[in-house]
């Protein structure tokens, strides 16, 4: 099994591409179910988890092509509407297939995800919504199988609790639908904004984008397009954490800091200075120490769950003591216990983390227990003392792109060895 090497105490500086968000990608790769023509999408990054999607595309008949950053999705004919419990159980994503494919095969049958290593995370959001929408639903050995077979039809639903991926599943269904769907209550992440661009590329009816009310007018079929998958804000928010973590200089190239406001908001009071510039965002760190500050993950706009643990590893280096409060997991604190090995203080309090800050980490063996977890062990292992080895980064793989050249590059010890 692979593992990570960091050796600590290099200061980061020079120049980082941004590449296309995961998150985007994921849900713009379902959306090729809808149509019968090519969609072509370009910045895509090079991650495990776009793979396993394009697999679960394979599966239903779905033609995939790559070339360089640009991946064609061609689902002229579907030769299957069932995601199998194999890739469902690797990717919760795969989901995301369920609204698309009942919305133009009028039937879906796709594996429950089951448990999850940040929570329960289940799909009962996106069921009854699809419900509100005329689909029969019924859970069958381990699957969902959605049902509609004359079609799904508007409805106005309001989710009763906001939903990245019901929003975004559900967006994908209406755009099909007769008639007009209201989703109420949806969540604003700039990852749906890209994926109703996309939808409106391909000849949907949608208005509110951006806001907590969508409104989508259905039509009878949508075309092809070419779009380019959103900048990934989550890994430019780590990069900006390494810059300030190492009291280093960084240009995050394609960095998109209006999707990253209130992030940079707390690494401005952690005594980082962040320059918004167009098409990027630069980060220096020059201050002798950091300040701890609270902060709490909620939906977006406000601080993305996605990025606690790597601000947290942050923390854990600074002066005083800052209360990380989790709102949107039940059980995503599983890093803690990894970075108390590398001489980090921080106690659990419910859903609350409290980081007392030390003067400094020491590396040890850790493991990485989720994807954001994985890539806060190698910040915490840039600034350690000594070498951290990092296992089980096949998370690592699934969400970040070539994350050990683009550290290297601007001056990471970092290496992948084979064990
Ligand atoms: C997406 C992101 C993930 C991010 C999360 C929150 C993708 C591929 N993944 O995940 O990286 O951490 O948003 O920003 O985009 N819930 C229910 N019932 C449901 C659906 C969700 O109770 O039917 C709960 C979840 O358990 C969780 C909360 O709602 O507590 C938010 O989950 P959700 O926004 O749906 O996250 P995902 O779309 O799975």
């Amino acid at each position: 099994m692979a593992k990570i090497l960091v050796q600590g105490g290099n200061r980061l500086e020079g120049k980082i591409t941004i590449s296309g968000a995961k998150n985007a990608a994921l849900p713009l790769i379902a959306a090729a179910l809808l149509t019968d023509k090519p969609l072509v999408l370009t910045n895509m990054p090079g991650l495990d988890d776009v793979q396993t999607m394009s697999n679960l595309m394979k599966g239903l008949g779905v033609s995939v092509e790559r070339d360089r950053d640009a991946v064609t999705f061609d689902a002229a004919r579907l030769s299957s509407t069932k995601a199998p419990e194999e890739l469902v159980r690797t990717m919760r994503a795969s989901v995301l297939v369920l609204g698309p494919l009942v919305a133009r095969e009028g039937k879906a049958q796709v594996a429950l995800p089951g448990g999850c290593a940040i929570g329960a995370r289940p799909v009962d959001l996106h069921l009854s919504a699809l419900e509100q929408m005329g689909a029969d639903i019924t859970i069958r050995d381990g699957f969902v199988e959605a049902v509609a077979p004359d079609g799904l039809r508007g409805a106005f639903i309001t989710f009763p609790k906001v939903s990245v991926g019901a929003t975004e599943n559900l967006l994908m269904a209406a755009t099909l639908a007769k008639g007009e769907t209201v989703l109420n209550n949806a969540a604003q992440e700039p990852e749906i904004t890209d994926l109703a661009d996309c939808l409106r590329a391909m000849g949907a009816n949608i208005t509110g984008i951006g806001t907590s009310r969508l409104t989508i007018q259905g039509v009878p079929s949508l075309h092809g397009t070419v779009h380019p998958v959103v900048a990934d804000r989550i890994e430019a928010g780590t990069f900006a954490v390494a810059a300030a973590m190492t009291r280093g200089d960084l240009l995050l190239e394609n960095a998109r800091a209006d999707h990253l406001t209130a992030p940079i908001d707390i690494l401005r009071r952690v005594g980082a200075t962040v320059l918004e510039q167009e098409g990027s965002i630069r980060v220096h760190c020059s201050a002798d120490t950091l300040t701890a500050t609270d902060f709490t993950t909620e939906p977006f706009p406000a601080f993305p769950t996605d990025l606690q643990a790597q601000f947290m590893a942050m923390m854990s280096i600074a002066s005083g003591t800052a209360v990380i409060r989790e709102t949107i997991f039940e059980n995503r604190f599983m890093h803690v216990p990894e970075l108390t090995r590398m001489g980090a203080s921080i106690s659990i309090n419910d859903r609350s983390a409290i980081v007392r800050g030390v003067g400094g980490l020491t590396g040890a063996h850790v493991i990485a227990t989720d994807l954001r977890a994985s890539v806060a062990m190698v910040l915490a292992g840039l600034v350690a003392e000594g070498q951290t080895e990092i296992g089980n980064i096949y998370h690592l793989d699934r969400g970040y792109d070539q994350v050990e050249a683009k550290l290297s590059a601007v001056g990471a010890s970092i290496q992948r060895v084979e064990s």
